[in-house]
């Protein structure tokens, strides 16, 4: 098992554990890498255990948050991936019942849950249980006295490794393919009764056969889900962090972030502040936030903060920051709040120094962003943005309901972009043979301006400059010529127009030119050298599909230029120094 959850630690985690069928249930588990936990266990008899990686989602990093989790009496243990949504009200009808919890987990309520419907049999305590969460979740479930393993799973990735006497269960393949490449998969609602000899699935009470699969992955393969970067692995999880993280807000009766409890209301503005990919969301949601809840946004790098003049106390703090380790941010809030301020922070990693420093913390489900290059942080930040703003929103209920419903059609928005992959790597092929190039926009799409050239700065090497449209003329255009390639950004809202005048512009300066444009437009088909088609959708919402289809981009032109796309050179993932 330790060395399963070693093959895991690539997906980032914050503290892991086991637990073992030993004489009774022994369990193991700290805020420590799979290493120091190896050392940690004593060698143990037995055949049956569960291991988890944790990535905090609910409660900080910690010993008693690590999994696994126990019942009253620890003869039930349970490993979890996902978050279960109801978990405040099951935690409260289970203590008000006599169970005792100890962790602040969502994760706990499950083996409290299987215990209250504990009656011999596991599985179908397991199955009673599920009944009542809400969620996400792919769980192993371990008793003390039967010798079987229960996985369930709902949103959450389960496989099942078939063994020689022997079987295994992993939230991913790279942790059972040193020991088998034969493997099942669980779909949603099948729960998984697996012994050393023997594997059953049911569905809805009845057993279901599961056809087998012959994995042919590499272990560094499989660690990428078979892709051949994480950065084109986690653009292609965009569709489903935003449905988790949409959920989790939609799940919530208040608003994200409740600056009526950080005392700063009226609210007379907002400042947000980060650094990178963070700050380029944070542009992206002035224009939503000043659009929808009519309140001013005023928005600042965080390494520059420190010569900027402070907020008014009743302007509300945001700092946005994916690894929530970002030096210069941190510093920035840590400045905000020795002057009395409240922060806000909306961050991916939880228990992380910037959500222990803030007032209050919005988390993001992007799930662990490996690839330098930031991508699904992007999307999920822009969805803790338009929630935030549509938690304050001063529009119309109508608009309210359409706006409500294309957030909910963004997953199949998005995933039609990435179905549109080979177009845009002809634009890849076409771009990668340059070493310089703009990128424009107007309104909510010149933060995306700025996104897509930092992408492509970032991973190929390509010196990229993302511009307003409008401002090309005032000293840029000198640049301009067959060797100096634009892509230009439209959307279909006030900005078209201005943008058509700026596409033929930089034609008549014989630049070549990619352009981003809603399908069937015909009219940037005829100006342009190459278009990237992005979905129909409402204006507010095409900083969304914009950038993906820029992140696609820099991605196939590194490829093209054989750059080593993950780990560009002299860039760290969270920069802890200013
Ligand atoms: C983006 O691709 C880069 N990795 C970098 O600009 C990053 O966005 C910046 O360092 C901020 O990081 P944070 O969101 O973790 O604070």
């Amino acid at each position: 098992m330790l060395n399963s959850l070693a093959r895991l630690e690539y997906r980032g985690y914050d503290s892991c554990g086991i637990a073992m069928a030993s004489g009774g249930l022994k369990v193991y588990k700290d805020k420590v890498r799979v290493e120091a936990l190896a050392k940690a266990v004593p060698p143990l008899e037995g055949t049956t255990g569960i291991g988890h990686t944790r990535w905090a989602t609910h409660g900080e990093p910690s010993q008693v948050n690590a999994h696994p989790h126990c019942n009253c009496s620890g003869d039930i243990a349970v490993v979890h991936n996902g978050v279960i949504r109801n978990y405040h009200s099951l935690k409260e009808q289970l203590i008000a019942e006599g169970h005792s919890f100890v962790s602040e987990t969502d994760t706990e309520v499950i083996p409290h849950l299987i215990e209250k419907y504990y009656h011999g049999n596991l599985e179908e305590a397991v199955e009673a249980a599920l009944l009542e969460v809400e969620g996400s979740y792919a769980i192993v479930v371990l008793a003390a006295d039967e010798p079987k393993l229960v996985v369930a799973r709902k949103d959450s990735p389960v496989v099942i490794g078939l063994g020689d006497r022997e079987n295994f269960i992993a939230s991913d393949v790279p942790a059972i393919l040193d020991y088998t490449n034969r493997v099942i998969y669980l779909d949603d609602g099948d729960i998984g009764i697996v012994t050393k000899d023997s594997i059953r699935v049911r569905r809805d009470g009845t057993e279901v056969a599961k056809q087998e699969h012959q994995v042919s992955w590499s272990i560094e393969d499989a660690q990428k889900g078979g892709y051949e970067h994480f950065m084109l692995k986690e653009i292609h999880e965009q569709p489903k962090v935003i449905r988790d993280t949409l959920g989790e807000y939609i799940a919530l009766a208040e608003p994200i972030a409740n600056f009526a409890a950080l005392s700063s209301t009226p609210l007379e503005g907002m400042l947000l502040l980060a650094c990178g990919t963070s700050y380029h969301a944070a542009l992206v949601g002035k224009y939503i936030i000043e659009e929808l809840a009519r309140i001013p946004v005023r928005v600042e790098l965080a390494s520059e903060f420190n010569y900027c003049q402070q907020p008014s106390p009743r302007t509300g703090v945001v700092a946005i920051t994916q690894s929530g380790e970002t030096a210069d941010t941190l510093t920035a809030m840590k400045k905000l709040k020795g002057a009395g301020r409240k922060v806000v922070v909306i961050n991916n990693v939880v228990g992380s120094s910037a959500s222990r420093l803030a007032d209050q913390t919005v988390y993001v489900r992007a799930g662990p962003e490996i690839s330098v290059a930031a991508t699904k942080s992007f999307t999920a930040q822009l969805m803790a943005l338009y929630w935030l703003a549509l938690s304050y929103s001063r529009v119309d209920i109508s608009r309210l309901d359409s706006l409500i419903m294309d957030l909910r059609q963004l997953p199949s928005k998005v995933h039609q972009i990435l179905d549109n992959e080979d177009a845009i790597f002809e634009c890849a092929k076409y771009l990668s043979r340059y070493n310089n190039a703009f990128f424009i926009g107007r309104g909510i799409n010149f933060p995306v301006a700025l996104e897509g050239a930092l992408k492509l700065k970032e991973v190929s090497y390509i010196h990229a400059e993302g511009y307003a449209a409008g401002e090309l003329k005032h000293g840029p255009f000198a640049l301009l010529g067959v060797d100096t390639p634009v892509i230009a950004i439209t959307a279909q809202d006030n900005t078209y127009e201005a943008m058509l005048t700026n596409i033929k512009e930089v034609k008549a300066r014989k630049s070549p030119l990619i352009a981003l444009a809603e399908e069937g437009n015909e009219t940037i088909g005829e100006l342009a050298d190459l278009v990237i088609s992005v979905p129909k959708i409402d204006a507010i919402f095409s900083p969304v599909v914009n950038t993906v289809a820029l992140q696609l981009l820099a991605y196939y032109t590194a490829k093209q230029r054989g750059c080593p796309i993950d780990t560009p050179r002299n860039l760290a993932k969270s920069v802890t120094v200013e």
